[in-house]
């Protein structure tokens, strides 16, 4: 039995039904049971609690063999925010699963996590990797670029809602975009019997991306183009995201942390020279933007 904490969202959604595909038994831990809906017919359980809470963590892990962490506070405010859940909900996974004996931990973590990042969310990562690592289980964490679906849903929300697209900075940047289905075969290969325990993937950090580099700009017109959309992209400019940033964290912290996003993604590096997971892992899929607007499902995921 494997446990899902984080099964309901973007990527946890595609692991559950990468490892059930394989008959491999799933447990999904989630907040609310209504938002596992979608999952009803892949035959995953179904157990509700929240991983900032000791006892109920400890409930979900009860019988398992490995624990696979997709959950993430990010945009969220503490105490629903990156501290609470990927640092204190992991630390709740680790702790537990030592004491049901659960062998493996899989963590879900971010390509940039490092403990001077300026982006909060990647310096938490980086804190929950080392409590992972220090945590005496058998350990992989994975680190993957941005979720193509993410995107795409946000964008195609933003189009349904404002009727237009709205891009924090010039869009210009390239920056590498994987596919959560892509991520999700990786988990279902580092957790399947044969490979969970092999050399490569245990104490090992792995890196993924996708086969594409994109622009926002690129992103966006294209998300625009295969909704029937014409119309102009806006752009929020890069000295007022940076004025958003800093004076909106007291009062907006929320919005203040999607500016601060939106300037790392603007303005640094995000492509990812060595793609330590597809050097692994030989035949995982490489899904690409045109794959994903093609199979039109793939895009919508849950939506409860
Ligand atoms: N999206 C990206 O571009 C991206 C890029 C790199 C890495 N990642 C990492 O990949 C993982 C999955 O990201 P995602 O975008 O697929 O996430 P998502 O769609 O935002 O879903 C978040 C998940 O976390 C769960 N969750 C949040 N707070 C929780 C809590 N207090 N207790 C229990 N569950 C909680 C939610 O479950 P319920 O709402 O059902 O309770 C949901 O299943 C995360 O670790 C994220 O940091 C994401």
């Amino acid at each position: 039995m494997i446990l899902v904490a984080g099964g309901t969202g973007t990527l946890g959604t595609h692991i559950v039904r990468a490892l059930t595909a394989q008959r491999t038994q799933v447990r999904v831990l989630t907040r609310r049971a209504e938002r596992a809906s979608h999952l009803a017919g892949t035959g995953a359980e179904i157990v509700v609690g929240d991983v900032r809470d000791p006892a109920a963590v400890e409930k979900a892990l009860a019988g398992t063999s490995a624990v696979v962490s997709a959950v993430q506070g990010f945009a969220g405010t503490e105490p629903a925010g990156p501290r609470a859940v990927d640092l204190g909900g992991n630390a709740n996974l680790i702790r537990a699963a030592r004491a049901a004996g659960t062998r493996q931990f899989v963590l879900i973590s971010a390509a940039g996590a490092a403990p001077d990042s300026p982006l909060d969310l990647r310096r938490v990562k980086y804190q929950a990797e080392q409590a992972v690592i220090g945590s005496g289980l058998q350990w992989t964490i994975l680190r993957p670029t941005v979720y193509l679906e993410t995107w795409i849903s946000l964008l195609g929300d933003m189009l349904a809602t404002k009727g237009a697209v709205t891009l924090f900075g010039r869009g210009t940047n390239p920056i590498n975009f994987v596919s959560a289905y892509d991520v999700a075969a990786l988990v279902e290969r580092v957790t399947a019997t044969e490979f969970a325990a092999a050399a490569e993937f245990t104490s090992a950090t792995l890196e993924i991306g996708g086969p594409e580099d994109l622009t926002l700009a690129d992103l966006a017109g294209r998300v625009l183009a295969e909704r029937g959309a014409g119309g102009p992209i806006r752009h929020v400019p890069l000295p007022v995201l940076r004025a958003m940033a800093t004076l909106l964290r007291p009062v907006k912290p929320m919005i203040a942390t999607l500016a601060r996003f939106g300037v790392i993604m603007d303005t640094t590096d995000m492509t990812l020279p060595r793609d330590t997971a597809r050097a692994a892992v030989p035949g995982l899929p490489a899904t690409t933007l045109a794959d994903l607007q093609a199979g039109a499902a793939a895009t919508d995921l849950h939506r409860t």
